[in-house]
């Protein structure tokens, strides 16, 4: 890739207090061996309750790698919001990124696009780095358009007002394709298919914003990377790293982080 490569660890609702202190050991332990800071994002995204405890040890260790909430409320602010975390709050806990519209967001627990849209509003509001997931389920593909649902979650980030005042705020973005079919299956795009989608996403980015930003900005792909797959993915030309959910629960993470950077 000629951007920064970004990976991203997604541990969904996984972990505890010693499982997940313990991947983020890893993870600072493995920095000898992995590409510079310079060279590559890495961000880990631990269920909401073990954020603290993460950047603790990542920092006690000296890691580069930043933290990322894996949700968040539809306001900036804390408030009558029950059963969420606030952007202002994942700041507080030394969050450097959200995950927004993340699939099972979207499609298991049914989130509207009205509170995408809010959240993706919070965030970039909250001055903090945003992860944008987009993606098509199996029937949208084998109805014959695979885009389309894409360009339509697109439209949220599209239409946010502060975006479009202030256009510098790309840079807080990452852009996460993730067809549904291939999240947890097993079924990972292969790189032609998941090229193809991120050759489009970064012309409509172009086409919403200007050709510096579209050439800027990270598309990320995710959905079933492991190690042995990764490579032949990083090697796309539109493909700038992954959101990886499985393997980020393994020793494999440092791996595909090494691969792909
Ligand atoms: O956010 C990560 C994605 O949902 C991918 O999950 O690597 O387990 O397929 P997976």
């Amino acid at each position: 890739s000629i951007r920064k490569v970004f990976v991203g660890g997604n541990h969904k609702c996984n972990g505890s207090v010693t499982a997940t202190s313990s991947r983020a050991r890893l993870l600072a332990e493995a920095a000898p061996d992995l590409p510079s800071s310079d060279d590559v994002d890495i961000v880990i995204a631990p269920p909401a309750p073990y954020i603290l405890t993460t950047k603790a040890v990542l920092d006690e260790h000296g890691s580069s790698a930043a933290v990322a909430l894996q949700d968040v409320a539809i306001a900036r602010e804390g408030g009558a919001h029950t059963g969420t975390v606030a952007a202002d709050m994942a700041a507080d806990l030394g969050a450097a990124w959200v995950i927004v519209g993340h699939s099972e967001r979207r499609h298991v627990y049914g989130e509207s696009d009205a509170h995408t849209r809010a959240k993706i509003a919070a965030v970039l509001d909250a001055d903090l780095g945003l992860i944008y997931c987009v993606g098509e389920t199996l029937e949208q593909r084998e109805g014959g358009d695979a885009f389309g649902p894409v360009a339509a979650q697109m439209a949220a980030l599209f239409d946010n007002p502060a975006l479009a005042t202030k256009p510098e705020l790309w840079a807080n973005i990452v852009v996460a394709y993730e067809p549904v079919w291939a999240i947890g299956t097993g079924k990972v795009a292969s790189p032609e298919q998941a090229q193809e989608i991120h050759t489009q996403l970064r012309a409509a980015v172009a086409a919403a914003t200007s050709p510096d930003i579209a050439a800027a900005v990270r598309i990320i792909y995710g959905g079933s990377v492991k190690l042995a797959n990764c490579a032949e993915l990083i090697a796309m030309p539109d493909i700038d790293g992954f959101l990886i959910g499985g393997a980020s629960l393994k020793p494999e993470f440092v791996d595909i982080i090494k691969t792909a950077a």
